[in-house]
């Protein structure tokens, strides 16, 4: 029986090299001649806002720059971002950086027309009124945060790690340009790397999914899997760039209504706890994750295999199935994360509270296979070793 589908995206896609070139007439098509930039120590002092920087001052873009987003960004970051918004009268909000910087420029829009606090407007669809224009520059290919409707917040001293969200919070304009991504480290381009890896076969297996968005996911995989670990390993390789950058940004356009699954529901309690980066966090589990799952997706798992280059010829369908988790795990091995949560300080009779904080994650409804706490427990002790 045929089924009823939606597939909405908002966020104009301004794609290529030397696509930041063009950032001030894209401020402007959005009616803004006064923006905030909001980024992190490292992108600011690597030199990558060169471009931007030139592209306003040619187009009389006046501008100001937050630089102090934290990595796991918190309340703080949004605050101080919102505060030079106002002393400035900046009426535009460009991120740049990886999930953390877009996330928060997210919040910030959302603090430039808003009362209150940004806890206030947790969960989905609780943004009173619309934020100021968004533009989102990712500078790393791996969270999608250009296009999707999530914002991510946090609270340290509370071990608090929360989402604002809303359709109000897509980016207007998403400026990618794979240029911007050359310089990103090796360990970061494979974590981020593996995140965005993780969003396209999460999605694709997911029971959410739906005939776009499984296309999506299916062509974000292949190029992800193409280009990851020369990107990871040779990061000057531009064409291998610009793979990761477009597959980081389809997988993105796939989980907005794909959802994801079990991997991503241990990101939260993970991050916010251990502090390990979100894409590692996904690297680690995934191998795992999917060991649990294929008895529930094995043709999808079959297929996953095969486009990871296994030969699938003349096994069972289980046996097929199991080569795309020995492929991710290799894809892991290359690209250096060999690292299991024990690495990461998590101990074992800690298990059961992440497990239980995970279960609260709206991925689990979406997962392949159903799950109770106790599997979760049991995927993440094979998880403590990693692959050495
Ligand atoms: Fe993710």
């Amino acid at each position: 029986m045929s089924q009823l589908y939606t597939y909405k995206m908002p966020t104009e896609l301004f794609f290529g090299r030397g696509a930041a070139m063009h950032t001030a007439e894209k401020v402007r098509e959005l009616g803004s001649d006064n923006v905030v930039i909001v980024t992190d120590q490292g992108v600011y002092a690597s030199g990558v806002l060169k471009t931007i920087e030139e592209s306003l001052q040619a187009g009389n873009v006046t501008y100001s720059i937050y630089h102090d987003v934290e990595p796991e960004p918190t309340y703080k970051g949004v605050d101080e971002a919102v505060k030079l918004l106002k002393e400035t009268k900046a009426t535009a909000v460009i991120g740049v950086g990886g999930g953390s910087s877009m996330d928060t420029a997210k919040n910030v829009a959302v603090m430039g027309t808003n009362e209150g606090k940004i806890f206030d407007y947790l969960g989905f669809g609780n943004i009173k009124n619309k934020p100021l224009p968004i533009i989102a520059v990712p500078t790393t290919a791996g969270t999608g945060s250009e296009v999707t409707f999530w914002a991510v917040v946090g609270d340290k001293e509370k071990d608090i790690k929360a989402s604002v969200g809303g359709w109000e919070i897509m980016p207007d304009t998403a400026i990618l340009d794979p240029e911007l991504t050359l310089s990103v480290p090796s360990h970061v381009t494979a974590a981020t790397g593996m995140d965005a890896f993780c969003h396209a076969m999460e999605s694709y297996v997911s029971k959410a999914t739906q005939p776009v968005s499984e296309g999506l996911s299916y062509h974000a995989m292949r190029l992800i899997a193409g280009a990851l670990r020369k990107a990871a390993t040779r990061g000057d390789d531009i064409d291998a760039r610009e793979d990761m950058l477009m597959g980081s940004l389809i997988a993105a356009l796939a989980f907005n209504v794909g959802k994801l699954g079990l991997s991503h529901a241990f990101a939260m309690p993970l991050g916010a706890k251990y502090k390990i980066p979100h894409g590692m966090v996904n690297a680690i589990m995934l191998p795992w994750v999917m060991e649990y799952n294929l008895p529930a997706a094995t043709e999808k798992y079959i297929e996953v295999a095969k486009l990871l280059g296994e030969h699938v010829e003349g096994l069972s369908p289980m046996e097929a199935a199991a080569k795309s988790v020995e492929a991710v795990k290799r894809l892991n091995a290359d690209i250096g994360i060999t690292q299991g949560l024990k690495d990461w300080g998590v101990k074992e009779e800690e298990l059961l509270e992440i497990a239980q904080k995970a279960y609260q994650s709206g991925n689990i409804y979406s997962n392949p296979r159903s799950s109770r706490v106790e599997d979760l427990v049991e995927i993440a002790k094979k998880a403590m070793k990693g692959l050495r």
